[in-house]
């Protein structure tokens, strides 16, 4: 027996294996049970107890050569294979999974959507703003709780003598004043103002960061029945037909009079009963969308509009509040932590 004739036979043999199964094929012929290692093993049974001994001692150095062979061999090949793959142009591309609009997104799109149908342009104002277009022109008072630092974030820096400090503003009403110079104190003025807001807080109904709508109509003769009207009109398009609108009197510094926006629920759709219990969500039937109101005098003044001529009204509200009040999310802070799951509802 010539240990290295068999040596080679084997590396030619390998040499010709094309794929990393063929190479395994070869593996079954020598070291399998019936395979010829074993053979030569058999073969050693009729030799002298010395003879024995060197020949087992060949055979077993020849069966550590193939198992080394045979797993650098496949190790190539399979390598190689990958390799083809990875340049078979002729495969089908992998399914990717495609991205989506962030929820917010969506919800900006369509409400933007619903009040481009009636007439209003979408703005978008200053996230960082002057304390003057913040609170000064809203008929907010210095002493204002809103413009203590608990309540908004001051930007460090020299305050300007009529504009104040810089703000990250806590309200989309900033751009209230803003549109009215843009448009040169000239009604008629139908803005829906899209925005990022800031206030210091964080938990189920708070993020520090949010985003706001802001309505704005002026125009001669505008009155309460057209802010009731346009309510109504965005509410039955965003929640559903079947969705009531009440006003309750309420506090604003830049409208009077004021008032807080409620909805009928959209899980016990105002009945404040679901399967004979008292409705989780609202407890009453009605749920809050936010503030709204007449424009106040001093408001359109600070824009240069006479107040004896025109007249209008403002909202603001939510697009987190809305989007989770449409779809009974319980926390604002699912739509800031990038959870996969959530955004893949939408
Ligand atoms: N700016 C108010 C807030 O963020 C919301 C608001 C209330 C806006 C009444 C208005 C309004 O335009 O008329 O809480």
């Amino acid at each position: 027996m010539d240990i290295t004739t068999l040596k080679k036979t084997v590396l030619d043999e390998l040499a010709k294996c094309t794929t990393a199964d063929a190479a395994s094929d070869l593996e079954l012929i020598y070291l399998g049970r019936n395979g010829r290692v074993n053979e030569l093993l058999k073969g050693i049974k009729s030799l002298s107890l010395e003879e024995k001994k060197t020949a087992g001692k060949d055979i077993n150095a020849f069966k550590a050569f193939v198992t080394e062979e045979v797993r650098r061999a496949k190790s190539e090949l399979y390598a190689q294979e990958e390799q083809k793959i990875k340049v078979d142009v002729t495969l089908p591309p992998p399914l990717n999974k495609s991205g989506s609009l962030h929820p917010i997104t969506i919800a900006v799109n369509e409400i933007t959507g619903i009040f481009n149908k009636i007439g209003f342009i979408r703005m978008s104002y200053p996230e960082v703003d002057w304390e003057y277009y913040a609170f000064e022109v809203l008929n907010m008072p210095k002493t204002h709780a809103a413009r203590d630092d608990f309540e908004t974030t001051f930007l460090n820096g020299i305050p300007d003598k009529k504009m104040g400090k810089m703000v990250l503003t806590p309200h989309t009403s900033n751009g209230q004043v803003r549109e009215m110079e843009r448009l040169k104190s000239t009604p008629p003025i139908r803005m829906i103002n899209i925005g990022k807001c800031y206030r210091p807080n964080w938990d189920a109904t708070h993020t520090p960061m949010f985003h706001q709508f802001e309505g704005l109509c002026v125009d001669k003769g505008i009155t309460i029945a057209n802010l009731k009207g346009t309510l109504e009109y965005f509410v039955k398009s965003y929640f559903g037909e079947n969705t009531e609108v009440r006003l309750r009197p309420h506090h604003f510094q830049f409208t009077e009079p004021s008032f807080e926006v409620d909805i009928t629920c959209t899980m016990c759709k105002g009945s404040a009963v679901v399967e004979g219990k008292k409705c989780k969500i609202c407890k009453s039937g009605w749920l809050e969308l936010g503030g709204t109101g007449m424009v106040h005098p001093n408001v359109l003044k600070a824009g240069g509009i006479d107040p004896t001529i025109y007249s209008g009204w403002a909202f603001g509200f939510g697009i987190e509040r809305v989007n989770m009040m449409k779809y009974g999310i319980d926390d604002i802070r699912n739509y800031y932590t990038g959870d996969i799951r959530f955004l893949n509802l939408f």
